[in-house]
């Protein structure tokens, strides 16, 4: 095995107590969370669910102390430091204003609210808490996609010019398929833009530095079996940067073979950077010359990157270690008692919902919108 040259530091100076972790909502993303905050070293101390039972169960099946009767009892529980809200996204605003107003650090899942006025609300409010706020849009944490990030901040991407790709996934592609996430109530007004759009344009406004200040955007929904009310299955943007660029962007939860595929493009004025989360290793450097595929290594890559590589080139990395990572910030941030760093915050997540609104309004009058 070859040896590395950079590893993710060691979040916690031993002297100090080891935070008390808590999840609500123990579904995929929870269990994902449990994982990556066991990774760090701290105890999960209590977990919710939908009911007490389920979370006995949860609890008994992942090893985990305390059961609380209800998601609102654990983020205001005295016994935990850091709450993580992993429910479905209507309850995430009303538990993550209980948790800051009990003085907690709250990891909050995205979409962070179901409305554009509640996460500019709640983001105010964990500006005035002085706590972390965070949400895992984790993507960032991919060490190639932050090689991009770090090729275009040097200089060696050039002027960004277009930036294009989408985020396809399969599995509600038939009327019959079903989840939380297709009621308007539990999942909110947007299902596949708040779900993964989200995620694209997080990851390449992060990269980039350019945010998206125009769109036009047309969407598509399919009739469900069951009869609720539908929300889009699939939404195209055509965009315009602040400083400068355009942009396309597919994002669907329609697309038959794609699982997860997040796929991105920046094509500056010397270089195009390509990434694609299910293939993370490596980058697509494109140019007038020869084409590279970089391979994660971390003695190539740069400082950023080689950070977050936490193993040998050679030795694939993916979607649970940028959680860990992402986690890890996160708690590192609470004990230093800072309320920034390289994670995504609550005015991220705010900022993305604020997208998320004037995409479905471009949608209905099929006109061009500003967001702000
Ligand atoms: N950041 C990411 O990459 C990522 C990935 C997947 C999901 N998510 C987000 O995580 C959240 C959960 O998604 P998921 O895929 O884990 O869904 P899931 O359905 O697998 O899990 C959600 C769980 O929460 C439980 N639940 C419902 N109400 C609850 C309550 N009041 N208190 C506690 N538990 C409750 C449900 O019974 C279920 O077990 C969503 O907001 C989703 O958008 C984020």
């Amino acid at each position: 095995m070859g040896s590395m040259t950079t590893a993710v530091s060691s979040p916690s100076p031993p002297s100090l107590p080891a935070l008390r972790t808590a999840v609500a909502g123990v579904g995929m993303i929870g269990r994902v969370h449990l994982d990556a905050v066991r990774r760090t070293g701290a105890p999960v101390v209590g977990v919710s669910a939908s009911t007490p039972a389920r979370a006995k169960e949860a609890a008994a099946a992942l090893g985990v102390e305390r059961a609380f009767d209800t998601s609102e009892e654990l983020v205001t529980s005295d016994d935990v430091d850091v709450v993580h809200i992993c429910t479905p996204n209507d309850a995430h605003a009303g538990l993550a204003e209980l948790a800051l107003r009990a003085g907690k650090h709250v990891v909050c899942e995205k979409p962070l609210t179901t409305s554009a006025a509640t996460a500019d609300a709640l983001a105010a409010l964990a500006a005035e808490s002085g706590r972390v706020a965070a949400v895992p849009f984790v993507y960032r944490y991919h060490p190639m996609a932050a090689e991009a990030r770090a090729r275009v901040l040097d200089g060696r991407a050039g002027d960004v010019r277009l930036l294009h790709g989408h985020y396809l996934q399969d599995w509600l592609s038939q009327p019959e398929d079903t989840n939380w996430r297709v009621d308007a109530v539990a999942g909110g007004p947007s299902r596949a833009f708040a779900d993964i759009g989200s995620h694209w344009c997080d990851l390449v406004e992060w990269v980039t530095g350019h945010r998206i200040s125009e769109l036009t955007a047309a969407s598509q929904t399919l009739a469900r079996s069951g009869g609720l009310p539908a929300t889009e299955d699939a939404v195209q943007l055509l965009f315009r940067t602040d400083r400068g660029a355009t942009g396309t962007v597919t994002v669907s939860q329609i697309s038959p073979g794609r699982k997860n595929r997040l796929w991105f493009e920046v094509d500056g004025s010397t270089t195009s950077l390509a990434f694609d989360q299910e293939s993370p290793e490596t980058l697509f450097v494109g140019s007038r010359g020869e084409n590279a595929a970089v391979q994660r290594d971390p003695a190539v890559l740069s400082p950023a990157a080689a950070r977050l590589s936490v193993v040998p080139g050679g030795h694939p990395m993916g979607y649970l270690d940028c959680f860990a990572a992402f986690v890890r910030d996160v708690h590192s941030a609470v004990r230093e008692g800072g309320t920034g760093g390289a994670f995504p915050t609550f005015d991220d997540a705010a900022r993305m919902v604020r997208l998320t609104e004037a995409v479905l309004a471009s949608a209905a009058d099929r006109s061009w919108k500003e967001v702000s």
